[in-house]
């Protein structure tokens, strides 16, 4: 029987259960995913408590993706490059450490455009805070050669750049600059909270200069239809939703775990219609 869990604070909203439990379905294999909350204050006690249990995997969320790190046996490169952890492998009482969240944004993105070709592709990361950094080691990765980062603070974005050091080429862009060159992209991804809120029509950088038919990603997954990716739909682009980041990156924790790569195309379209 296997045990998976989720460990953060808070974890109550996750929609990581509903995933697993049906991945876990669809395997045939046995198994429960359970929400493991943790305390700040009460970190290290049940994280060694988590040592002696009888768990098989689990995934790790905010606040904890760095915290977690000395108490790991081993990392993936990905893990290793981001200094952050999203998922951890026990494996012989070991506790392997990965990081699926770029790895699962790349995945997203070959699935809906699988004729995409990387090298030709020139994107610009809106943002440079925790997701920006996954999304643009997991592209460079891809084979991407040309990635700018643009963000309100534009010293982080260079900073970012910096600290990578990936074998890109990249500038560092504030939002009024990017808004201006966008013409020069074929591929903006939309990495900052900014249009989470459904009740206002705040967005990141105005979509005016965008050509048509250039990809356009937005990470935030409620509302699906985000004003920016509203607004990248009237002016022809083709569009990419948060949520189905969300969804490779749980795919590909459950692949690490079981060794297991589902289909899983109509039960994507089950998660489409409870989160619309
Ligand atoms: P996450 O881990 O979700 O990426 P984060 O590390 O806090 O979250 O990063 C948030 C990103 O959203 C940053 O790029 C931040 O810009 P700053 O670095 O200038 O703070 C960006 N962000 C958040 N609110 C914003 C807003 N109202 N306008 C523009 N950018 C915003």
């Amino acid at each position: 029987m296997l045990q998976l869990g989720l460990i953060g604070y808070p974890v109550g909203h996750s929609l990581s259960p509903w995933i697993h439990n049906r991945l876990l379905a669809q395997s045939g294999l046995e198994g429960e995913y359970q929400l493991l909350e943790i305390k700040p204050e009460n970190f290290h006690q049940e994280i060694q408590k988590l040592k002696k249990s009888s768990l098989n995997g689990f995934n790790i969320t905010i606040p904890y993706k760095e915290k977690i790190l000395p108490y790991l046996d081993e990392t993936d490169e990905a893990a290793n490059h981001l200094g952050a952890v999203n998922t951890v492998k026990v494996e012989n009482g070991r506790w392997i450490g990965y990081n699926t969240d770029g790895i699962g944004y790349v995945h997203s993105i070959k699935n809906r455009f699988p004729d995409l070709s990387f090298p030709d592709t020139r994107v610009l990361i809106l943002g440079s805070g925790g997701a920006a950094r996954g999304i643009f080691f997991a592209l460079a990765d891809a084979g991407c050669l040309k990635i700018d980062l643009a963000n309100r603070t534009v010293d982080k974005a260079a900073a970012l750049i910096e600290e990578l050091n990936l074998k890109v080429k990249s500038s560092a862009l504030n939002l009024e600059d990017a808004a201006l060159q966008l013409a020069n992209y074929d591929f903006v991804v939309q990495t900052t909270s900014v249009g989470m809120n459904p009740d206002t029509d705040a967005q990141i950088i105005s979509l005016d200069n965008l050509k048509e038919n250039v990809i356009v990603s937005d990470i935030v997954y409620r509302p699906m239809e985000t004003q920016f990716l509203l607004e990248a739909e009237r002016k022809k682009a083709r569009l990419h939703f948060g949520h189905e980041m969300l969804w490779q990156q749980a795919v590909y924790s459950f692949q690490v775990w079981t060794n297991k790569k589902l289909e899983t195309s109509q039960m994507m379209q089950e998660f489409e219609d409870k989160l619309k």
